[in-house]
């Protein structure tokens, strides 16, 4: 099909409809239980969504990752696994799909997305190092700090600015980075991140004029650029959407000239092919030979790399299959949809839409709630409360204490309802945006959270919080009042 053919179905009635291309053929059943058992759940819980069984769930919004659906080439490849500790003829056949799809002659394989992050951070940064970046991820900034390098965030002004109409909010910001280098030297700079579609600020991309500017003072300064491509499928739709030079091109176009722009690509392919597992690819032998005798240390031989041979097949298929625009648009198109309709609810909630999920924002949506209550964490709770929906807190609880002791509070509190690809239908979507418009209508009843079990390290996994006031029963008394016996 020719690149510059347009994948958008219009509908006569001129209604705007993210038209699903793909029929279900396996389905799981869901529970959608009461309110009241929903409400024991998120105490028991700790009232941190992260701590639910799914028993408890009815649509998983906490991520995409591991939890995008697969395609039935993806399944139907699991059964030729040839498994094999060492020379598997599948790993042979995933190397061909990474060269293919990623452009890169070396790759080594790891259980998934933070095991790259430990490898190129272990290797790569020394005590007293920075590394800038557009945004940093949680699991990033965790590893980066554990080898004593300082993560610094130059994203543009744009980025955090919850109302958007900016395409590429996840650009970095050029001038800054220069400074930044003549303030350290180059020297300390161990190399400079970029995430794709970055997902703290709402899964916004950066454009290649960007990372061009970006890979022109890094050659300046003989500086590496990582890239962080577990969101690039979604990224590159953005850019053949939203950068005119490209609008022709085709995906693998797009992904060959993001990463011809980088020294050194990593990615967790529970997001970007839908599977589990992860890599690490380059085109230089020699930055390929500092990592290399990592993998068999912490991950597994060379070719398996801590994933097993059916998901190094399905992980193969699910990369070619992330050239298909059908395939990447499919969630960017429902995050369309539903942050179109909230903005017509008045709900407050990050554009332009991005990739991953719909961003509600909770500093906004919960503003009588104090940062130091955590607004994003209430917010995630109340809406798994009254919906069964579990969304995930992007804010100050996912941040860390300073040295001493205090909450570092985030640049946005949000609450982030992923999209998963290809898992949810229309209707499950307008029935999150009606529970979502309920409780914007009773937002004064939601009060804060304080933590009573708090891990030192990624608080947010494990930690558990409680209520600052009896606002969680209020919240059921009012959802019965207006919905009957309604589940
Ligand atoms: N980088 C980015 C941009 C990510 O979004 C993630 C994971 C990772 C690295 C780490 O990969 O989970 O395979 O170890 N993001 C998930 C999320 C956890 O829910 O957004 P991983």
């Amino acid at each position: 099909m020719a690149t510059n053919q347009s994948y958008d179905v219009k509908f006569f009635s001129g209604e705007e409809v993210p038209l699903e291309l793909h029929k279900v053929r396996i389905v799981q059943k869901l529970n959608l239980i009461p309110i009241e058992e929903r409400l024991k759940a998120i105490v028991e819980g700790g009232f941190n969504t992260f701590l639910l069984t799914t028993k408890t769930v009815f649509l998983d919004m906490l991520t995409d990752s591991g939890t995008n659906a697969m395609s039935d080439n993806q399944v139907a490849s699991m059964l030729r696994a040839d498994d094999a500790y060492a020379g598997s003829q599948s790993y042979m056949r995933l190397e061909e799909v990474i060269q293919e799809v990623f452009n890169c002659k070396y790759y080594l394989p790891v259980h998934q997305g933070r095991a790259a992050e430990n490898i190129i951070s272990k290797v790569f940064i020394k005590p007293g190092d920075v590394v800038p970046m557009n945004y940093h991820f949680t699991t990033t900034k965790a590893h980066i700090e554990i080898n004593g390098g300082t993560v610094l965030e130059i994203y543009t002004d744009e980025a955090l600015k919850v109302k958007s109409t900016h395409p590429f909010k996840g650009n970095m910001d050029v001038p800054k980075l220069e400074q930044i280098i003549k303030k350290y030297g180059a020297a300390k700079v161990a190399y400079i991140r970029l995430e794709a579609s970055t997902n703290l600020i709402g899964g916004q991309p950066f454009s290649i004029a960007n990372m061009r500017a970006v890979s022109k003072v890094a050659k300046k300064h003989g500086i590496m650029i990582v890239l962080d491509a577990s969101l690039i499928g979604e990224n590159a739709y953005f850019i053949k959407e939203r950068e005119a030079e490209f609008k022709n091109k085709s995906i693998k176009d797009i992904l060959h000239a993001m990463i011809g722009l980088v020294d050194l690509t990593y990615f967790s392919s529970r997001k970007v092919s839908s599977t589990r597992g992860g890599g690490i690819c380059t085109n230089s032998k020699e930055i390929n030979n500092k990592m290399k005798d990592l993998v068999p240390l912490f991950e597994g031989f060379y070719t398996y790399g801590g994933m097993s041979i059916r998901e190094v097949e399905a992980m193969a298929v699910g990369l070619i299959e992330t050239l298909d625009e059908t395939v990447i648009s499919q969630s960017p198109k429902f995050i369309k949809y539903a942050v179109g309709e909230l903005e017509r609810l008045g709900i407050p909630v990050v554009t332009p839409a991005g990739g991953l999920g719909v961003h509600i924002d909770a500093g906004q949506f919960l503003s009588h709630v104090p940062q130091t209550e955590y607004p994003a964490g209430s917010l995630a709770s109340a809406f798994f409360l009254i919906s069964g929906v579990r969304g995930m807190e992007r804010g100050t609880i996912s941040s860390v204490r300073d040295a001493n002791g205090k909450d570092v509070l985030a640049d946005i509190e949000l609450l982030r309802l992923a999209m998963p690809r290809r898992v949810f239908t229309l209707s499950q979507v307008k029935y999150a945006i009606d529970r979502l418009n309920w409780l914007y209508q009773n937002r004064k009843l939601v009060g804060g959270l304080k933590f009573y079990e708090e891990p030192p390290v990624l608080r947010f996994f494990g930690g558990k919080l409680k209520p600052t006031s009896p606002w969680p029963q209020k919240l059921v008394a009012k959802f019965r009042k207006d919905f009957g016996d309604s589940l």
